[in-house]
């Protein structure tokens, strides 16, 4: 299994009077090569759920193993370790630097793996064009369009050749048309022996052929089917 979690909690500001409880008890396992869409309402915790998995933060107790890595209750420079060898992660909300090109956003992983510019340039080029956003490449991210920065948010994700991509909400900016073929190429990368976990609210995503599972997420609980309701 490339994620297994095993009762997982996660909360904020433990302690303080803002806490907030996003994930109980939370057992997931993932297969590699396999394609998982989250589902559940907005405040459900599949934002929460993604962090964990794409090792942005720990969970606050139980076990967290990422790609043979057991992650909960890491140091944080570990976490980052993992999380640039394992995950490209596309952001709910892009997290483009506004000022900085698509070329600079998207090389922007390679940095700190000391990956030579001319190799990042080449790597970013192959990416631009197949999301077919290679004519944006100098521009400063905060003049593209919203489906543009999905595509660059995407390439970004992808830089580092990741097995494993975690994608949250990759159509809510789109419209039908490009949703359809973002939502294609993210499955494609499955083709690619990668596994897949995304969240989305879009039919287009959970209904999509290659998608293998639904997990539904209901107040930060795995809701099953037969649960009833
Ligand atoms: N950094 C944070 N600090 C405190 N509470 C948070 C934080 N991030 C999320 N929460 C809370 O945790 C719960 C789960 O949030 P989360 O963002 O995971 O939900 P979501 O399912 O992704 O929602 P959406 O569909 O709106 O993106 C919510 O109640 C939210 O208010
Ligand atoms: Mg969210």
């Amino acid at each position: 299994m490339i994620i297994e979690l095993e009762s997982v909690n996660k909360i904020y500001n433990l302690g303080e009077p803002n806490e907030v409880a996003a994930l109980h008890d939370i057992d997931l396992t993932v297969a590699e090569g396999e394609m998982v869409c989250l589902r559940g309402p907005s405040g459900s915790g599949k934002t929460t759920l993604l962090s964990i998995i794409g090792c942005i933060f720990g969970p606050t107790s139980g076990r967290a193993t990422i790609g043979g890595k057991r992650i909960s209750r890491l140091p944080d420079h570990f976490l980052t370790r993992y999380r640039r060898e394992l995950i490209g992660f596309v952001f709910q909300h892009f997290n483009m630097l506004g000022h900085l090109t698509v070329l600079d956003n998207v090389t922007l992983p390679l940095l700190p793996l000391g990956v030579s510019p001319r190799e990042r340039e080449k790597r970013a080029d192959a990416l631009l064009s197949k999301l077919a956003i290679g004519h944006r490449k100098h521009f400063p991210a905060r003049q593209l369009s919203g489906g543009e920065l999905q595509r660059a948010a995407i390439a970004r994700a992808l830089i580092n050749n990741p097995p494993i991509v975690v994608a949250d909400e990759p159509t809510a900016h789109l419209d039908g048309q490009l949703a359809r073929e973002i939502v294609d190429l993210l499955a494609g990368l499955k083709g690619e022996g990668r596994t897949l976990i995304l969240s989305s609210h879009d039919p287009l995503v959970a209904g999509h052929p290659r998608v293998d599972r639904i997990v539904d997420l209901r107040d930060g609980r795995i809701r099953h089917a037969d649960a009833g309701g």
